[in-house]
Order: C-alpha cells, then sequence, then structure tokens
C-alpha cells in the first residue's frame, strides 16, 4: 500500500569508523577540527578548524545527508578573511544560526599566531551556512578572558557563550557563562561562573527534554584526559557538581561538540571529539561516538565502540553486537595493592581501577574466561596522571591452559590513554602484560602498575575451530598492527 512509508531522503543507516583518517567524497582527508554540526533542511553542515603548522588557515564547512559521506562546500573564513587572521589561532569554530536576523552567526576562540595570551573571541556571520562569512572582529566578552568556547541557542532563542576563564589567578581557571545579544554578535549580560578553580576546558552544550548538560575536558594542552558534565534545569544554573563520563582518556579524545541527530523516529545525541597527537598535531583523528542522555536522572554515558551505525532519516543509533567476554570473569594480577582489586578492570566500570602493591615493572593482569572465547578487539583503559601521561609498553598474552602462552608484542606503542588493538584468537585466559610505561614531561617511571578497564570483545559464539591446547593464533594474519610472535611461550613447565 503507498502512503504508509513516506519515501526515504536519504541513504539509510551508514556505519562510523573510529580511530582511522577520514576523507570527504572526494578523497581528501577531511579537515574539519573542534566544531560542531548543524542541519539545515534535510543537509547536515559540518563546521571545523584547519590549521597549518599550529596557526590558523581556514574554517571549513563539508555537507552530508547521511553524516558519513562528507562533501567540501567551502572554506568560509580563512586566514585572508581579516587583518588581524594572517598570523591567528581560531580555535573550536562553531555556528549558529539566528532565527531573528536570518544570519548563520559563527563564533570561534581568537589568539594571535605566537601565544595563548589575548584570551578574546571572534565572531563573523553569513546569510547562508556555507558562504564566505564577514569577520565582524575579536573582544574580550565584557572585559573577561575567553578561551576554549562553545556557544548555544536554547529553545526559547536565547544565545550563550561558555567559556573557560580567569576568576582567580590562573588563566582558564573557572568557566563563564555569558547571555548573547539579540542578533548573537556580541555578549549582552554576565549570568556566573562555573567550575571554580576546576581549570576546565572544551565546553560543549546540549539540551534533552528540559534538562541540559555542559560537558568539559581537564586542562591538559593536546593530551586526552578525564571528560566530566554537570546538569542544570536553565542555563542559569544551577549546575550540578562534575560527574566523570566514559574513560579516563575519554576514549582518546577531547570533547568539542554534542551533536544532536533529530530523525524522523528517535532523537540521538552524538559525542563529537578531537583526537589530537600532541606531537603532531596535523596527524588529529575524529571520534564520533553516541552519547547516551537519562534526562529524568540527569545522568550521561559513553562507551566505545570502534564501529557503530547510524541512521540520519530515523535518527536510530545501532552499536556492534559484540560482547564482553572479560567482564566479571575470575581476575588475577601479579599483586595487588590494598585497598584496590584485580575484579575491578573487568568490571565494567572505568572509574574503578586495579593497582600492583609497589611500583615494580613488568606487572601483569589475567583473566579467565572459564572457555576458549574468541575475541576480535581489546581495549584497555590505561592510567593517567595529569602533566605525567604516560604511554604503555606492553603485550596482550593468550593461553588455553593457563601455562602455555602466546605473546602479542605493542611494546613498541605510544598511545596514551586508550588503546584498542584489532585481534583474532580463540583462547581461555588472557594476560595483560605491562612491560613499563614511558611518561611525557617525566621520563623517570614512577608510575605503580595500574589499569581502569580491559574490555576483551568478540561475538557471542567461539568459532568453531577450538583447540585443547593453544598454541598459535587462529588468524595469524588478522594480527593487524600487531607483531605476533604466534607459538607457545612456557611460563613454567607444562605438565608431562
Ligand atoms: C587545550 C584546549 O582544549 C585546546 O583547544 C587548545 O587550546 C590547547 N589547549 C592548546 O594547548
Amino acid at each position: 500500500m503507498f502512503g504508509l512509508h513516506p519515501e526515504r531522503t536519504s541513504a539509510a543507516s551508514v556505519t562510523i569508523t573510529n580511530g582511522s583518517d577520514w576523507l570527504d567524497t572526494a578523497s581528501r582527508p577531511i579537515q574539519a577540527n573542534s566544531g560542531n554540526i548543524l542541519k539545515v533542511g534535510s543537509t547536515y553542515y559540518w563546521y571545523g578548524e584547519h590549521a597549518v603548522s599550529g596557526k590558523f588557515d581556514s574554517v571549513n564547512v563539508y555537507t552530508s545527508t547521511d553524516l558519513k559521506n562528507w562533501t567540501f562546500s567551502n572554506a568560509i573564513l580563512t586566514k585572508d578573511s581579516a587583518t588581524e587572521l594572517a598570523s591567528s589561532k581560531i580555535e573550536r569554530p562553531k555556528v549558529i544560526y539566528n532565527a531573528s536576523t536570518k544570519q548563520y552567526v559563527l563564533w570561534a576562540h581568537y589568539e594571535n599566531g605566537t601565544d595563548y595570551n589575548l584570551g578574546r573571541v571572534a565572531v563573523a556571520t553569513s546569510s547562508t551556512p556555507n558562504g564566505n562569512f564577514t569577520y565582524e572582529g575579536s573582544f574580550r566578552p565584557l572585559d573577561y578572558e575567553s578561551r576554549d568556547m562553545t556557544v548555544f541557542v536554547d529553545t526559547d532563542g536565547t544565545g550563550y557563550l561558555v567559556t573557560a576563564s580567569r576568576k582567580n589567578g590562573g588563566a582558564n581557571d573557572t568557566m563563564a557563562i555569558f547571555k548573547m545579544n539579540a542578533s548573537y554578535t556580541g555578549v549582552e549580560s554576565f549570568v556566573g561562573w562555573q567550575f571554580e578553580n576546576a581549570y576546565r576546558e572544551a565546553p560543549a552544550v546540549v539540551k534533552k527534554g528540559n534538562r541540559y548538560y555542559l560537558f568539559t575536558s581537564q586542562a591538559a594542552g593536546w593530551y586526552p584526559n578525564q571528560g566530566a558534565y554537570a546538569t542544570a534545569s536553565s542555563m542559569t544554573g544551577t549546575w550540578s557538581a562534575l560527574t566523570p563520563y566514559g574513560n579516563p582518556s575519554a576514549f582518546g579524545s577531547q570533547i568539542h561538540d554534542i551533536a544532536t541527530i533529530t530523525g524522523d523516529s528517535t532523537t540521538s545525541y552524538m559525542y563529537m571529539g578531537d583526537r589530537w597527537n600532541p606531537l603532531h598535531l596535523g596527524e588529529h583523528k575524529h571520534i564520533w561516538l553516541p552519547l547516551t542522555l537519562n534526562d529524568s536522572n540527569g545522568t550521561a554515558s559513553l562507551e566505545w565502540y570502534k564501529e557503530w551505525n547510524i541512521d540520519a532519516v530515523t535518527g536510530t543509533v545501532t552499536p556492534p553486537s559484540l560482547v564482553n567476554h572479560a567482564q566479571g570473569k575470575t581476575a588475577a594480577a601479579i599483586s595487588t595493592a590494598s585497598g584496590s582489586s584485580a575484579s575491578h578492570v573487568n568490571d565494567g566500570n572505568y572509574q574503578t581501577s586495579w593497582a600492583a602493591s609497589s611500583n615494580t615493572w613488568p606487572a601483569w593482569w589475567q583473566v579467565d574466561f572459564g572457555a576458549p572465547k574468541t575475541i576480535t578487539e581489546i581495549d584497555i583503559s590505561w592510567f593517567m596522571y595529569k602533566g605525567s601521561e604516560g604511554y604503555y609498553k606492553y603485550k596482550i598474552e593468550i593461553s588455553n591452559d593457563g601455562i602455555n602462552y602466546s605473546t602479542l608484542d605493542r611494546t613498541s606503542n605510544t598511545t596514551y590513554g586508550f588503546t584498542t588493538d584489532a585481534v583474532h584468537f580463540t583462547a581461555r585466559y588472557v594476560r595483560i602484560n605491562m612491560v613499563n610505561a614511558v611518561l611525557w614531561n617525566n621520563p623517570g617511571n614512577w608510575y605503580t602498575p595500574t589499569l581502569h578497564e580491559v574490555k576483551m570483545l568478540g561475538p557471542a559464539t567461539p568459532d568453531a575451530t577450538n583447540y585443547s591446547r593453544f598454541s598459535s593464533f587462529n588468524y595469524p594474519d588478522r594480527c593487524e598492527r600487531l607483531t605476533c610472535t604466534g607459538f607457545a611461550v612456557p611460563r613454567r613447565p607444562g605438565p608431562g
């Protein structure tokens, strides 16, 4: 029968793949960091910054109808748009629409090209979402310092600026909220301070039902860190205390926005994060994850998915069907500090952790599935300490008898905070052998071996081939990114 199901206006469910390089429809790298997404009609506009050698080059916009295939549309603001942009920093650009003036308004963090001392916002306007924006200038809102920032348009049409400012002694010590003027081209009043002396950065605001969520990161330069959020029933507060979400490194990212995907059957929320490479900023990656908001009890939760699906027409999000086989299984470790527990590593809670009883390296943590399981992905949430973020040299060791182990060598790892390894094996025991940690800003490793969470994902049913005595990888050719030594390394003499 015709008429029951209106014709779809764009593609169906698409797969978002995290951790890879994203290309536009012309096969060029997508250059759009720390921005936001705006929907106009059935088209999504994705705005973001492109920096070259640490300096502002352009704010770019890409368009899509499915949130996966993005076509470069325009460089809406460039280093040639105004004299003061020629050698500058423009960070965290956000575009909002003003329904009264019918103008698209771009806000961003503005600095000169050499340091972060100005602490200003920049504003530009356009009558179309992808036109050449007219630069309106930069300023300190009501003379307050402003660095990492976001903007938010409330359902009553009021615009807000939320920004990392200075209340007491330090740059970025406290966040400030301002109400914008009617045209969204400036601020009209100071609303209040938030998170005094908490040094929060990277604000992002989303509203669900009657609840407002304000997400932030810690201030840790370009290093990933623990995200946290507060909630309120009004943008003017009172805001709750900060609650952590996701893992201690925000899965190796720093938040820049929450996209609201309003479909014809449901509304979904999407975490948008920047995975910076602190030593090579040009190697930036986009991390997009479904964000679960429970507006009745005011909670938010973020889980890692290497791949997940979204349908931009219906708004439906589909996570992968992989099972975390480690969850709740028998855990053991070389030693355990008092107050911690080996079981904290596979309890599904990113905030709890296991620590060894001393800072002796190497150290190991192990899980026994009770029966062989097929594992295709291992996600490790490592301990981090702001200012001395450490990457871990480690090995993944697998066994079917708890005696003979095969080793996947990850001692060449240099990724901080969160590692996700594509593997493919069937085994009963998996051991994380922490060989050493290398600390940024502090080459002498003073860490005590500590793990927050290890997830071992795979299909619900193990591969058909089972090994009574595990001695090699089932699929050595699938050991992507890993050096597979592949054959039994006895830990102690085997029986007989
Ligand atoms: C942390 C901020 O969140 C980033 O946007 C950027 O400004 C860096 N600091 C610069 O070090």
